[in-house]
This record gives structure tokens, C-alpha cells and sequence, in this order.
């Protein structure tokens, strides 16, 4: 199995990153959604029902799907021989931050219920802040798998 995921290695490495920009596309998007859903959703009507069809959309079709698959192509490199050396730092930094993204991805997901429900409580401005952590995430994340310390 070893020897495979060694000769498959630009395979899951290229799938990785595939998958994460489809991911992170969505990321970056959704919570912009929530913010124009939250400021302008009652400016128009039908506009409410309009947000929650793209929301929905977005999380099910492109970053569930998506997320899914950087993870199994990322375990795929942890489990390729010689890849992730566990004594350094970068692979516990990156480790964390991907568990950050994840929840953020799944703090997603309520907000989205909460707003289908009329039980959403968060503002446009908090949502342009946490619109922030994917971005700090993604920053932390590369410059870690890039230089590798
Ligand atoms: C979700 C769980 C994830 C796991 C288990 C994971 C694991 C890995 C591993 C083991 C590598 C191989 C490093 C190497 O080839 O030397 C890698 C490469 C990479 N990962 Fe991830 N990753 C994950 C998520 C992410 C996310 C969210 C991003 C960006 C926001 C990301 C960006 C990258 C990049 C850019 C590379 C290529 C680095 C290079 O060319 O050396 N990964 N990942």
C-alpha cells in the first residue's frame, strides 16, 4: 500500500490542492451570502428564499463534497512514506489549522439552519469578521507546507 501511495504521489498531491481551492472558494464565499442575506434579505421580496436555495447549494454541492476530498487526499500524503516528518513543527501547526477551517466549515453549516429557521442572531459586521478566519487559516496553513519548518 506504501508503495503505492509512493507512486501515486503527484496523483494525491495534485487532487489535494484541487480540492482545496474548490473548498476554499467556498469558504471565503458562503459567510459574504450571510452577509447580504442578513442586511438585505427583507429588501425584496422572495430575496430570503432566493439566499437559502444558493446557500444550500454551496455547502452541498461544492464544499462538502470538496472538503471531503482534501481530506482523504491530505491523510493519503500523511500516509505517503517520507512526507510528513512528525518530529518537526509545520506538520502540527498545519494539523491545527485544518481542524480550525474544519469547524469553521461546520460553524457554516448551523448559521445556514439558523437562518432557513429565522433563528439566526449573528450580524453583517460579525459575519465580515469571521469571514476573516479562512483567510488567516489558509495564510498560516501554506506558508507552513510550503517552508516546511
Ligand atoms: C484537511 C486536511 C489536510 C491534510 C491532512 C493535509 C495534508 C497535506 C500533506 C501531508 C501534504 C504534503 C506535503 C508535501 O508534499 O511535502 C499537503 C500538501 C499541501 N497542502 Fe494540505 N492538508 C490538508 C488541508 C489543506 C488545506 C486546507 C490547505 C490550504 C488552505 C492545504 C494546502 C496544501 C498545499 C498548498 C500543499 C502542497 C505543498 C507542496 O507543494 O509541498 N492543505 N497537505
Amino acid at each position: 500500500m506504501t508503495d503505492l501511495l509512493s507512486d501515486l504521489y503527484p496523483w494525491t498531491k495534485s487532487l489535494h490542492i484541487i480540492s482545496v481551492i474548490a473548498w476554499m472558494a467556498g469558504l471565503f464565499y458562503l459567510p459574504r451570502l450571510y452577509v447580504y442575506h442578513v442586511e438585505k434579505g427583507e429588501s425584496l421580496s422572495g430575496l430570503p428564499e432566493l439566499f437559502q436555495v444558493m446557500e444550500r447549494r454551496l455547502l452541498k454541492a461544492i464544499m462538502n463534497p470538496s472538503m471531503i476530498a482534501t481530506w482523504v487526499f491530505g491523510l493519503c500524503l500523511v500516509f505517503t512514506p517520507g512526507i510528513v516528518d512528525w518530529g518537526m513543527v509545520w506538520p502540527w501547526v498545519k494539523a491545527a489549522s485544518v481542524l480550525g477551517m474544519t469547524w469553521f466549515h461546520h460553524w457554516l453549516g448551523l448559521r445556514r439552519k439558523d437562518l432557513m429557521n429565522g433563528t439566526n442572531t449573528v450580524t453583517g459586521r460579525q459575519y465580515r469578521m469571521m469571514n476573516e478566519v479562512p483567510t488567516i487559516l489558509m495564510i498560516v496553513i501554506v506558508f507552513s507546507v510550503i517552508f516546511k519548518f
